[in-house]
């Protein structure tokens, strides 16, 4: 594919048509960001939003979330599901407020070593919340991928490096002097993730609606089934 034209057709396509959500406001914090993405690990959006409303009312800080007793925070984390997450999202607020002085760190690899942040959430803060532009990968984006580029109706069940070095590859390149060139990497990833989520669905994708329908592989061999029956679809 023309990647300058993918590149600049998907992040059209985002500015005009993204969701607004409260962690994307440019007002929002890297905390606000970290909150809404570990509560968008195994979680649908709509679900998040009143949870996500409500745990930054109270705890607009990691620090003031670390002084909480972890009790609190899994009884505000309510029916998201999957409660271990905010016994991690807690641990990870105590590790911030003692070790990295308040502030979420602005680093993949000190995002790493948080409790409960595993390479996307890495990636995904690191991009999102300080704009650094890396990989960022989920299955959203390994989805749009694996239409566009690989014209396969999905991806494999699980990753593996040959998509790692496909994403690699589409990621715009960048460089630390050229401010306009990483903000159209940073914008990439967003960008992908929402055609994924909005355009380029497990199920019922919305050809029609999509900005590189004419670069897209998977239209080009005829839209194929799946080769293997999804997990929870
Ligand atoms: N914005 C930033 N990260 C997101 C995610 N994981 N899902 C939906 N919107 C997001």
């Amino acid at each position: 594919p023309e990647l300058p034209l993918l590149h600049r057709e998907i992040t059209a396509w985002y500015a005009s048509n993204a969701r607004q959500l409260p962690w994307r406001e440019e007002s929002a914090t890297p905390w606000a960001l970290m909150v809404s993405e570990f509560m968008l690990q195994q979680t649908p959006v709509v679900r998040v939003l009143p949870v996500w409303e409500a745990w930054m009312k109270r705890w607009p800080t990691p620090a003031a979330l670390a002084a909480d007793p972890v009790g609190e925070a899994v009884k505000a984390w309510g029916r998201l599901g999957y409660p271990r997450r905010a016994l991690r999202l807690h641990a990870a607020a105590l590790v911030i407020t003692t070790e990295h002085g308040g502030k979420v760190p602005g680093s993949e690899d000190r995002l790493l070593a948080l409790p409960g942040v595993g390479t996307y959430t890495a990636a995904a803060i690191a991009c999102f919340a300080f704009g650094i532009p890396t990989v960022v990968v989920d299955t959203n984006i390994r989805r749009v991928h694996a239409r566009l580029v690989g014209g396969k109706a999905l991806p494999e069940p699980n990753q593996n490096a040959a998509e790692l070095a496909l994403a690699q590859r589409l990621l715009p390149e960048s460089s630390p002097a050229d401010a306009t060139a990483t903000k159209l990497a940073n914008a990439w990833n967003i960008a992908v993730m929402e055609l994924g989520a909005l355009v380029c669905t497990a199920r019922a994708p919305r050809c029609h609606g999509c900005p590189v329908m004419q670069q897209c592989a998977w239209i080009a061999v005829g839209r194929p089934e799946p080769h293997y029956k999804p997990k929870g679809q």
